[in-house]
């Protein structure tokens, strides 16, 4: 179900005027639904049915506490790549037990936090740092739950930037290496093998490639077995792509009845880290336009949302819808370019955007729940946006706008 929609030509939020919050909390904000967030965790939910399954929200995608709290109401799992994302998890209630541990530079720090947490597995990207995650282990007198990340050698035809299953990419270990680690990581006295891992990219619109690469997990895992190694899970990362415009990705419950096709008659949990698919459309990044302004044909709509608050189409041109909050007929349509104040030409958030606005009117970028907030940065000296949560037609400050004394909180002078 859609949870931003029109209401008599104005967009809400799960029936709250998205022009009251922006009145209430200023622009730019990001606008999150509750009602979305926990749509797109059930439809992985109901697609496992009683298939032994573990659902790793990828924390990454969108960290702020309060998301973290709503999906770990749910039993959610969460997948963390630093130790920063693990302390969320545990401020906003999730079950350490249920956490991977992914990313290929895991910190002395981090391992310790992540074995001190009790976590569910370490997904292991080199020989380097299974050794590290060994010795950390024995010197505390723990064993290390670890599944290998393995490089399946697909192309995963999403954008180069998020490819990661080529073996050009610098993630995971490919498939003969793995093979061997594994036999490694069975001598070794800090670890217990506990599954096999792999994630070939994000903003995935075909199946196939996931199916593939799992055809070549699933006969590694026979392998394994042969030599006497089994697993109790296969992780087959997140990666699932949502509609920005015209893509057509295949829905979660489609994707997991595919995939647990492939697991009849194999006795293993599944464990899937999805991140976009269940927050990008449950977020809008709500912009007021300050100025319009065109030359030699051009026009352009100049925002107080800029790349520093979703630098997505600066970084991979990534395209995302942008409406008007408040429908008019009043004024024709013109093709804008909406950009923001930086000084960079990257910095826009749409070009060519048949619009009919005037300066003041509010504009929301949408699908920006994921990839939005998290990646933003002070650029320019911009004060990031507030978070606020839209749940049963009640308005949640989840994350306060930055004050200017925060932009320079942490820099000192050099002494007199
Ligand atoms: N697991 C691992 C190991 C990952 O690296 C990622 C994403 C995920 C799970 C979650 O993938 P998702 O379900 O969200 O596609 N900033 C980029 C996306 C980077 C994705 C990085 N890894 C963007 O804005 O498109």
């Amino acid at each position: 179900m859609e949870h931003f929609f029109y209401k008599e030509n104005n967009l809400v939020a799960e029936g709250v005027p998205i022009a009251t919050v922006a009145e209430q909390y200023g622009t730019p904000c990001f606008i999150y639904s509750r009602a979305a967030l926990e749509e797109g965790y059930g439809a992985y939910r109901e697609a496992f049915d009683d298939h032994s399954h573990l659902i790793c929200y990828a924390v990454k995608a969108n960290s702020n506490i309060a998301v973290l709290n709503v999906l770990a109401k749910l039993g959610a799992g969460f997948d963390i790549v630093s130790g920063g994302e693990l302390a969320r998890v545990v401020a906003a209630g999730g079950d350490p037990k249920k956490v991977t541990f992914s990313g290929l530079g895991k910190t002395t720090d981090e391992i310790c936090m992540g074995l001190d947490a009790d976590i569910h597995c370490f997904n292991v990207e080199s020989e380097a740092e299974l050794q590290r995650i060994s010795d950390i282990a024995v010197g505390e007198s723990k064993i290390a739950p670890v599944s290998i990340r393995v490089n399946p050698d697909v192309n995963a035809e999403t954008h180069p930037y998020i490819s990661t299953g080529l073996k050009e990419n610098k993630f995971g270990i490919s498939m003969e290496p793995a093979m061997q680690l594994y036999v490694k990581a069975s001598k070794m006295r800090g670890i217990r093998i506990t599954g096999i891992d792999f994630h070939i990219g994000s903003q995935l619109t075909n199946i196939k490639p996931i199916l593939n690469a799992l055809d070549r997990i699933l006969t590694m895992n026979d392998q394994l077995v042969s030599k006497g190694i089994t697993v109790d899970h296969v992780n087959i990362g997140g990666g699932l792509g949502v509609t920005y415009g015209d893509e057509k990705p295949p829905t979660p419950g489609e994707l997991i009845s595919t995939i647990k096709r492939k697991f009849s008659g194999i006795d293993l949990k599944i464990v899937i880290e999805p991140g976009r698919s269940i927050a990008a459309n449950a977020g809008v990044l709500v912009t007021r336009v300050e100025y319009l302004k065109g030359h030699e044909g051009k026009n352009f709509a100049i925002v107080d949302g800029a790349m520093n608050d979703l630098i997505r189409p600066a970084l991979y041109g990534a395209w995302q819808n942008i409406v008007p909050v408040k429908k008019t007929a009043s004024i024709e349509n013109l093709n804008y370019d909406v950009v923001g104040p930086i000084c960079e030409s990257a910095d826009f958030l749409g070009k060519n955007r048949s619009l009919n606005i005037k300066p003041g009117d509010l504009l929301a970028v949408k699908s920006a729940g994921a990839y939005g907030f998290v990646m933003s940065s002070n650029y320019n000296s911009r004060l990031r946006a507030p978070e606020l949560m839209i749940s049963k037609s009640n308005i949640h400050l989840i994350r306060e706008r930055e004050v200017v004394p925060d932009l320079f909180r942490n820099e000192h002078l050099l002494p007199a």
